[in-house]
């Protein structure tokens, strides 16, 4: 059977180059992987009130996140962070206390960003994040990418200019995944 990847994209926008990435990234990995885009933007704001009775959207999510065996993350900045939907995400999917759904898989953080830096400031606060919820991410390499004409090209794949840059990342990705698994 494949391994289960779960996608979570942290822009909700429809033309997101984030969620373009995630697609081309998905497009580099092996057969034996699946990737799965998890849906965000159905989830409530967080409350903790609720911890006790969590919306059938987070349950969803937590099932979701649970089944897979890696996560990749793929984020825009936002204002030097990571934007504020993503991190409701992690906050509903860690809780409650002792219940998280993220602890122990491996991960991938990656984002294109219109800014020259490329998401590095996002993904160092993701990295943050991930660390307290005892999720290992890929170190090395890294992946700033800058979204400029010709990221991708007609089909939504990776452009010339970016593909063997993002090969490597994948192929780094998959063997981090097939290390924790
Ligand atoms: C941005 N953008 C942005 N870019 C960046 O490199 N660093 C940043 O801190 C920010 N801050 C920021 C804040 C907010 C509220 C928005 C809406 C945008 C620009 C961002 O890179 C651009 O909108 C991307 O297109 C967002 O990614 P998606 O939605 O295309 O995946």
């Amino acid at each position: 059977s494949k391994v289960q990847i779960a996608v979570i994209v942290g822009s909700l926008r429809k033309d997101s180059f984030n969620r373009k990435l995630a697609t081309a990234i998905e497009r580099l990995a092996p057969a034996d992987f699946q990737f799965t885009q998890l849906r965000i933007d159905d989830l409530p704001l967080y409350n903790q009130d609720d911890d006790g009775n969590q919306a059938a959207s987070v349950l969803r999510l937590k099932s979701e996140v649970k089944a897979a065996q890696g996560l990749l993350f793929v984020t825009p900045e936002y204002n030097r962070s990571i934007p504020g939907v993503l991190k409701n995400a992690l906050d509903h999917g860690s809780r409650p206390y002792g219940q998280s759904a993220w602890g122990g898989k491996p991960a991938g953080v990656i984002g294109a960003s219109v800014g020259a830096i490329g998401t590095a400031l996002a993904q160092q606060h993701l990295r943050n994040v991930l660390g307290y919820l005892d999720v290992p991410t890929l170190g090395q390499p890294e992946g700033f990418i800058h979204a400029k004409e010709g990221l991708f090209d007609a089909d939504g794949n990776v452009g010339e200019g970016s593909k063997k840059f993002l090969q490597g990342w994948v192929d780094a990705y998959v063997a981090w995944v097939k290390q924790h698994i």
